[in-house]
């Protein structure tokens, strides 16, 4: 089984991987992690600064090409993967994919304090790739589960009852 959980930065996708991969007994895959350990940086925002977003893009791509051959998996995709039509159909294969939905407003709440995000320095640029980005979530989307203002085992409980009425 993979689950894949997609959804803006600071939609919850990491933490709400651990508790769901936790209650099935599956593993988690940070797609950062394995990205960062593909290449030869140390961060994200270094990755950005010296190589551009294409090369990142790029990482991503070969990273989920990469787990096409791994099962019993909860994946925690990268906001941006629904850029790059390839790396989506690589994900979805054999899986299905989980819509975070999150208002922009508490977005911009969770993230006040964060600076490993280079996408999200701007509010207005990051309000942008918001909107820009909202339809393709839901485009790319088996199934699409709120959370705003809601304990993460709230989260896992919804997504897993829309699971199961699907299957
Ligand atoms: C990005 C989201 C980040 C990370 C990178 C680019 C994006 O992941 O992959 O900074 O384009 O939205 P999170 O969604 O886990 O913050």
């Amino acid at each position: 089984m993979r689950i894949i959980l997609i959804g803006f930065m600071g939609s919850g996708k990491s933490t709400v991987a651990k508790l769901l991969a936790a209650k099935l007994g599956l593993r988690v895959v940070e797609m950062d992690e394995e990205l960062l350990e593909l290449s030869d940086y140390k961060s994200i925002p270094e990755i950005f600064e010296q190589k551009g977003e294409t090369f990142f893009r790029e990482l991503e791509l070969q990273v989920a090409k990469n787990l096409m051959s791994v099962d019993g998996i909860v994946i925690s995709a990268g906001g941006g993967v629904v850029m790059n039509k390839l790396t989506m159909d690589y994900l979805k294969e054999n899986g299905v994919t989980v819509f975070l939905q999150t208002d922009f407003n508490e977005i911009s709440q969770r993230l006040e304090q964060s600076d490993n995000r280079p996408l999200f320095r701007g509010i207005n640029a990051a309000k942008k790739l918001f909107d820009l980005r909202a339809p393709l979530y839901e485009y790319y989307s088996d199934i699409i589960v709120e959370t705003n203002k809601l304990p993460v085992d709230k989260v896992v409980r919804d997504m897993l009852k829309k699971m199961e009425a699907k299957i």
